[in-house]
């Protein structure tokens, strides 16, 4: 096959920063993504309908001329979230709220201490329809970090989705077999999205031959059996399975340090990376499903109308990303050559 044909994909998870850095991610997105989810990790976080819908302003403003990309917008949850924080949100139009255990991640100082704290919220959240976007991992110290996704499963995630089986939770970014058996073991309302990183690479990509800090993100990567839980797991085309580039910038300075930070810059290769590994898995007439499909039937949006065409065509991705004001980010999958090319930009 020389070209692919797609229905115009979404990307179900992204973080775009703010400010100048606009500038640089929401064209990026744009090229070949029609809607975004955009986290809502900034720092101070972006907790209630005025802030998102600001937020909202900032990214469309960065959007390159004529593009039609469409922000979606999130709440981070905090122990101060209210029922009255929902409704606002919902009726300003915010899509959907993520919870960040506190200490899981990149920004997530202010997140959720004790999680049935939150169960009220919840319940205001099923009510109105708004998805719950969990990071679904533990932050105890004591639990080992390759364990702490199943251990959420177990202490979290089955409590929650067995007390409200009405509210749709999305299960972000999963790295594990344990992760992918129980998405699909559980009801229509719980699905989770995968990131090319955990469908291409595992933990010998992170340690083998010395530490590669661009390969560094959270959840860390798992071993070799659990990436090919995953990649079984789309290859199925199961509609609980969708896309979600986790696409997470950060300078370079900052991950290639003493302490560097987690986040893999992917946007600029992200839907060809995906069409690789289908492509590897045999099931190309899964990928559009995947891209396209799953996530907009999921959270009740219109599939888009439009299309991309991937061609074959041989191309690297660039060593580095230099931001207006000089800054360098190395990007995801740098310096690989990778054997699809988007034809054309959504925004050209
Ligand atoms: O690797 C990650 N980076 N994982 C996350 O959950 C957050 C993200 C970020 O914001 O940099
Ligand atoms: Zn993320």
């Amino acid at each position: 096959m020389q070209r692919l044909t797609l229905r115009t994909p979404d990307d179900w998870h992204l973080h775009f920063r703010d400010g100048d850095m606009l500038s640089e991610t929401v064209p990026a997105t744009a090229r070949c993504f029609a809607r975004a989810i955009v986290m809502p990790n900034l720092v101070p976080p972006v907790t209630n309908a005025q802030e998102a819908l600001a937020y909202k302003s900032r990214i469309e403003a960065a959007r390159p001329a004529g593009s039609q990309f469409q922000p979606l917008m999130t709440l981070y949850l905090t122990n101060e979230t209210t029922v009255e924080d929902i409704r606002k949100a919902k009726s300003a139009g915010v899509t959907a709220c993520k919870l960040y255990p506190a200490g899981a991640t990149t920004n997530s100082d202010a997140a959720v201490k004790g999680i049935t704290s939150l169960y009220p919220v919840f319940a205001e959240m099923a009510e109105q329809g708004m998805p719950l976007l969990i990071h679904g991992e533990v932050t105890e110290s004591h639990i080992d970090i390759f364990d702490r996704e199943k251990v959420f499963i177990d202490t979290h995630l089955i409590p929650i989705v067995n007390a409200f089986p009405q509210l749709k939770v999305v299960f972000e970014h999963i790295t594990t077999a344990d992760a992918a058996q129980f998405v699909t073991d559980a009801s229509q309302n719980v699905a989770a999205t995968i990131t090319p990183q955990h469908l291409l690479l595992n933990r010998n990509d992170l340690l083998v031959g010395g530490v590669r800090p661009h390969n560094y993100c959270l959840p860390v990567l798992k071993r070799n059996t659990h990436q090919q839980a995953l990649r079984e797991a789309v290859a199925t085309g199961s509609a609980k399975f969708f896309l979600g580039t986790d696409s997470a910038p950060h300078p370079r300075h900052k991950k290639e340090n003493a302490c560097g930070c987690a986040g893999c810059y992917s946007a600029w290769s992200a839907i060809e990376l995906y069409a690789e590994v289908f492509e590897q898995l045999d099931a190309l007439d899964k990928f559009e499903g995947f891209a396209s499909e799953h996530g907009a039937d999921f959270y009740e949006l219109p599939r888009n109308e439009g299309t991309i065409n991937l061609i074959r065509e041989q191309w690297r991705v660039p060593d580095t990303v230099t931001l207006p004001d000089g800054t360098a980010m190395v990007p995801f999958f740098a310096g690989h050559t990778l054997n699809w090319k988007l034809e054309k930009s959504l925004v050209e």
